[in-house]
């Protein structure tokens, strides 16, 4: 029988630290839906002590998902344990995953600790997390330039102390994978109780080997694989699950061991977390990204038209590619828009199928070919769509060389009146978006804004994702897709303000019904 590798999710929690990729509550539990979905053995869903919006978070994932464990991460303090263990309250299989760094420049110059003064945190904070879930992991923080003797010693204690998970983590992506993984079997053989225990690993990517560090570790023994969607999280990120459950489920020759990840979610939860972080997959990314079963080359392309596994060594429908189909244009009719829709993953009402027939009818009219591309922009607002309290109704942008840039925006609120101001800013988009800024009623500063061109070309759609950060800290990401970038950029705009204006009054109405 093999061994089967405990996958647990870290997108909501490291993933989430990546510099611009925050989410609110409300996209955390799409991405939590879809961690569901994809059948992780474990979601972590956050530091609750870190923010109120991440107790928050952690809160909502806890009692809202069912069917994987749900972790917290704590310091090694009463009060991140406690916030931890509280906002764990709802889930059915809480884990509280506490840490504290044992390399000796962590613990000499950033905990100004001596070693045995860590220990001793390291245990209390495991007994105390016991106090409230059964299921507590351990990280000693930077483990892989912590001296070999001191993390076995800091493992032996924490087991000892109720740790039913030590996770190892290269915190700052310094191992090499012969090293590492001859430095986890060397754990697993020489820590006398770590047969109580499961052994994890956490790999971050500086050095662009954190899949390669994990899976040099499975093969040396460990047994859970901590990991993220596209690889996001601090820094160059984590170790990309896709990539790792991948290799495992294709090289089952070689490393003999079961995950049970539903891989065909692969494609979606992708898109999910680029949509809702904002990050963009490079097309060249494995697994995931748009090039991954693209054969250009003449002989290639023979060669999978006659036998697939000439030069695919993955089926694409296993990680829930479809392919790219037929370029749809101006005469495709409903039927096959939606079939194509469908084949790339989307699950849409019928209304909201409508709303985006319109879009695509109006593209298709001026863009000869409409590629799968493209339908996700369109697709990809209609999926996301929450109550629109503004709508963009028009627009007259007015940009000469020399010139002051000159917008005039009219938007139209849900209740039915009519807001239209003028305003000039140094560019196009900044005239955009200071009128909307007069008009609208609603507190933020622009955090992020990407533009980037779908497919190629002149007449290419443009997809605009921008990042609104209120007062609290809390972010919003919009996005807009239109021939014309500026209009583009007005959208996505409104859309981060309709979200933001919509969750801050669903937050609001919550807490006057507690
Ligand atoms: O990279 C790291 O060390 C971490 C720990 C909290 C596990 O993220
Ligand atoms: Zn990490």
């Amino acid at each position: 029988m093999s061994r089967k590798i405990i996958i647990f999710d870290t997108t909501l929690r490291d993933g989430e630290q990546s510099p611009g990729a925050n989410m609110n509550v409300e996209e955390k539990l799409q991405v939590a839906q879809q961690l569901a979905r994809l059948n992780v053995d474990i979601i972590e869903a956050g530091f609750p002590a870190s923010s109120p919006g991440d107790f928050e978070a952690v809160k909502a994932v806890a009692e809202t998902i069912k069917g994987p464990a749900i972790a917290a991460l704590a310091r090694c303090r009463d009060s991140d344990i406690d916030a931890a263990g509280e906002a764990l309250k709802g889930a059915k299989k809480p884990v509280i995953h506490t840490f504290i760094a044992t390399s000796d420049v962590h613990v000499e110059k950033k905990l100004r600790k001596t070693r045995e003064e860590v220990l001793e945190m390291a245990v209390n904070a495991v007994k105390r997390a016991k106090r409230y879930t059964d299921y507590v992991e351990f990280s000693p923080e930077d483990a892989a330039r912590t001296g070999f003797e001191y993390l076995c010693q800091v493992v032996e204690a924490v087991i000892d102390a109720g740790a039913t998970t030590v996770n190892i983590p290269d915190t700052v992506g310094y191992a090499i994978p012969s090293q590492w993984g001859a430095m986890i079997r060397k754990l697993i053989e020489t820590v006398p109780n770590i047969h109580k225990a499961i052994v994890s690993v956490h790999c971050h990517n500086d050095l662009g080997l954190a899949v390669a560090n994990s899976l040099a570790a499975v093969e040396a023994g460990a047994g859970q694989v901590e990991c993220t969607i596209n690889g996001i999280g601090e820094r160059a990120g984590n170790a990309a699950m896709e990539e790792v459950v991948m290799a495992l489920k294709t090289r089952k020759d070689y490393f003999n061991v079961e995950v049970d990840i539903n891989t065909k979610e692969f494609y979606r939860a992708s898109r999910l977390v680029s949509d809702v972080t904002g990050f963009t997959v490079q097309p060249n990314k494995a697994i995931v990204g748009r090039n991954a079963f693209a054969h250009e080359a003449g002989i290639h392309q023979d060669g999978v038209l006659k036998e697939r596994t000439t030069y695919e060594i993955m089926d694409p429908a296993d990680v829930g590619w479809m392919g790219s189909g037929l370029v749809l244009g101006r005469r495709s009719g409903k039927h096959a828009f939606s079939k194509r829709v469908q084949e790339l993953g989307f699950e849409l009402t019928p209304e909201e199928l409508d709303k985006a027939f319109e879009r695509f009818k109006i593209i298709a009219d001026k863009k000869k070919e409409v590629y799968d591309e493209d339908i996700e922009a369109i697709v990809a607002d209609e999926v996301y769509a929450i109550p629109t309290k503004y709508q963009l109704v028009y627009m007259n942008v007015m940009t000469s060389l020399n010139g002051v840039p000159t917008a005039t925006i009219k938007l139209k609120t849900d209740d039915g009146k009519e807001l239209t101001d003028a305003g000039i800013g140094v560019g196009s988009v900044d005239a955009v978006y200071k009128t909307i800024d007069k008009l609208v009623d609603a507190e933020y500063k622009l955090a992020d804004f990407v533009v980037k061109s779908v497919t190629g070309g002149t007449d290419a759609l443009g997809e605009v994702t921008v990042k609104l950060e209120t007062p609290d800290g809390r972010v919003y990401t919009g996005r807009g897709a239109s021939l014309d970038i500026v209009e583009a950029s007005a959208k996505a705009y409104i859309n981060a303000i309709n979200k933001l204006v919509y969750y801050q009054s669903r937050r609001a109405s919550q807490l006057t019904n507690q």
